[in-house]
């Protein structure tokens, strides 16, 4: 109870309306100057720009919710989804005010380019340091609603080209919203608002342009879905994030395994109106979901479609990874038992994006016949946390001097690489001794995974507001006889 109230807290406050807070000046800049590669972006650092330079205001784009009168399938999977939450997110609110703090408030339109398009676009996103542990922001409903349709379907082009490193990354967004609805279809047909076809919709590029991060001034790329992507097997069989993300795990297990496109698995049953009143069925309705392992934010902010969320997230970790072991005599009468963690379907690196929250780690016990503990690894403490020796897979991340920090803003390098690349494999190593009246020996490996380690989770939120489940992805059990034979599986 004391969890989902002090996320309910951080979410009253955030709740108010902002006042007007002039961010660019684009509005005076000449078109030609403005489009040449030299012209700064209107909201730098952030790659997000606006068709035409127009000058919006947030009445300028719809709420989901008018869109959804007609779009049903589309806004039942959007709400909930991390991408509705992608600015009421009370652990974005904490870390992006640690940033605006930490940066004399450049971290404005760093941050919330892609966290919430639409309020750096209108200029209405307001820092208030009364909200929350450490500050939070506040922004108009249009633009409270984060990743909304109307974020996504007035995307008009891609800045990559003219962004500092000629790439999809930091919001490098063209937002044209208005009568024009931007998406996949070539002969979509609205009474309410017109039609654009949208190559762009279908591609990964489209995620991409926000699933890619680089420091705002270092340009180290702190996250990068995209780039792991694009350097996977599954960019190679030409299968976008959206034949995975934007279909049911079902689905996406199928897409993986078969490498082919969700258009292409058999009985995919994913047909339909693309809208009440359309004139003819599609072949796929798209999810809009989203779903990916963060099961923890909308359920503890009791948001309506949460339950069915977390439900998702939790089938897509389990889908995700393989574990497989070996023992073998080592050196000196020490037995060597290598886990080995397979990422089977994950179209990047596992994990990925935040590889420095996120925990993604081997649970391991080592016992013998007579139910003597030989090996213990990966146990979580009294404080949720698992001790320096767990084998983890993820990224350590590192400031200038080389000092640990999981902030963005500070972080320049990776002093330790651990993430899995997609279809790739990592080993969990691990010593140990058998006694010589033992007749044999069991191993249970266990991939657990939590969306935040709990130490930042407490900094953000305050200790213990939120206790981070885990998420068992997948577990193995092997016993083996006193010569390392497999005994049974
Ligand atoms: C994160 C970006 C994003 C958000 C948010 C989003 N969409 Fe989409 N939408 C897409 C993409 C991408 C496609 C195309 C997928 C493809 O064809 O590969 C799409 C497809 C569609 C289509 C075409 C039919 C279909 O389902 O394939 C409609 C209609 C649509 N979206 C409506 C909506 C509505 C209504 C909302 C809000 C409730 C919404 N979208 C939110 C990205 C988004
Ligand atoms: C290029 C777009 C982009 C920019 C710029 C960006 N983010 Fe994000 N952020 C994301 C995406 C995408 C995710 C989700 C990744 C995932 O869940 O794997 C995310 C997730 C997060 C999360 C984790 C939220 C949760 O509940 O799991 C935090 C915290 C966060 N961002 C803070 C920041 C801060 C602070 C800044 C500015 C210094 C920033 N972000 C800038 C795109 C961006
Ligand atoms: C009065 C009903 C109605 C409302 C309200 C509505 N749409 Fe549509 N929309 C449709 C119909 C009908 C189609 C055509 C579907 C088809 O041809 O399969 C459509 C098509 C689309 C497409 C596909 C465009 C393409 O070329 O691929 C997108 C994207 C879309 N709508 C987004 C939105 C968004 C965003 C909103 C809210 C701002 C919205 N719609 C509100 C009825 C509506
Ligand atoms: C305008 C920027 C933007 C675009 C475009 C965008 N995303 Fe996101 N996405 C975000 C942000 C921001 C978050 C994180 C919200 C948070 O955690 O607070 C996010 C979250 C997600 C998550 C949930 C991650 C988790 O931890 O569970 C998935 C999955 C995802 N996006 C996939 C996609 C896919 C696939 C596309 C392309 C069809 C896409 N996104 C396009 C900004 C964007
Ligand atoms: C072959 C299917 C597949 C493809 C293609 C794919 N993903 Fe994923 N994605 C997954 C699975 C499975 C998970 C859950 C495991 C995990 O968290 O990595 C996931 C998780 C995620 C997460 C949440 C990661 C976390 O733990 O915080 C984000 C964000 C995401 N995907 C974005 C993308 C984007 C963007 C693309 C395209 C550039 C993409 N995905 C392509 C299968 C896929």
């Amino acid at each position: 109870m004391s969890r989902k109230s002090s996320f309910m807290l951080v979410l009253g406050l955030v709740a108010g309306l902002a006042t007007t807070l002039m961010v660019s000046a684009s509005a005076e800049t000449p078109p030609e100057a403005a489009n040449s590669a030299a012209a700064p972006a209107p909201f730098h650092p952030s790659n997000l720009a606006i068709a035409g330079h127009r000058k919006l205001t947030a009445e300028d784009f719809e709420e989901p919710k008018a869109c959804g009168k007609c779009h049903q399938r589309q806004i039942k999977g959007w709400q909930g989804s991390m991408h509705s939450l992608s600015f009421k997110d009370p652990v974005l609110q904490a870390e992006w005010a640690l940033a605006y703090k930490a940066t004399d408030g450049k971290a404005l339109n760093d941050c919330g380019g892609c966290h919430t398009p639409i309020g750096i676009a209108t200029g209405t996103v307001k820092f208030d340091s009364s909200l929350g542990k450490h500050g939070g922001f506040t922004a108009p409903a249009q633009a409270a609603h984060g990743v909304s349709c109307d974020v996504c379907h007035s995307v008009s082009g891609s800045t990559a080209s003219r962004s500092p490193l000629g790439q999809p990354g930091n919001a490098s967004i063209e937002l044209n919203p208005g009568e024009t609805k931007y998406g996949p279809l070539k002969d979509a047909k609205s009474g309410y608002h017109e039609t654009q076809y949208s190559e762009l919709h279908t591609k990964a590029e489209f995620c991409g342009n926000c699933h890619n991060i680089f420091h705002s001034e270092n340009q180290f790329p702190i996250e990068h879905t995209y780039d792991e992507w694009k350097a996977s097997p599954y960019a190679q069989a030409g299968i976008p994030c959206q034949d995975c993300h934007m279909v049911p795990v079902e689905v996406a297990i199928q897409v993986a395994d078969r490498m082919v496109r969700a258009k292409d698995v058999p009985n995919h049953g994913l047909g339909g109106l693309a809208a009440k009143g359309a004139k003819k069925e599609r072949e796929i309705v798209h999810d809009h979901g989203f779903v990916g392992g963060n099961g923890v934010i909308a359920a503890a902010m009791g948001v309506p479609g949460a339950e069915e969320h977390k439900a998702e997230a939790i089938k897509r970790l389990q889908s995700a990874a393989d574990l497989d072991m070996d023992v073998k005599k080592g050196q000196g009468g020490v037995n060597e038992l290598r886990v080995k963690v397979t990422n089977l379907r994950a179209g990047h690196h596992l994990p990925t994006s935040l590889t420095f929250i996120r925990r993604l780690w081997l649970d391991v016990t080592i016992s013998d016949d007579k139910g003597r503990v030989l090996l213990r690894s990966g146990e979580l403490d009294s404080h949720n946390r698992v001790d320096a020796d767990t084998v983890i897979f993820g990224n350590h991340s590192v400031d200038k001097k080389g000092n640990s920090t999981v902030n963005p803003w500070e972080i320049a390098r990776f002093d330790e690489l651990n993430t899995i690349p997609p279809k790739g494999f990592r080993y969990g190593k691990y010593a140990f001794h058998l006694p010589a009246d033992a007749k044999g020996f069991k191993v249970v490996a266990r991939l657990n995974y939590q969306s935040y380690d709990q130490h930042v989770a407490d900094h953000l939120l305050g200790e213990k507001a939120v206790i981070v489940p885990t998420v068992e992805m997948k577990a193995l059990t092997r016993s083996y006889d006193a010569s390392l034979k497999v005994a049974a599986r």
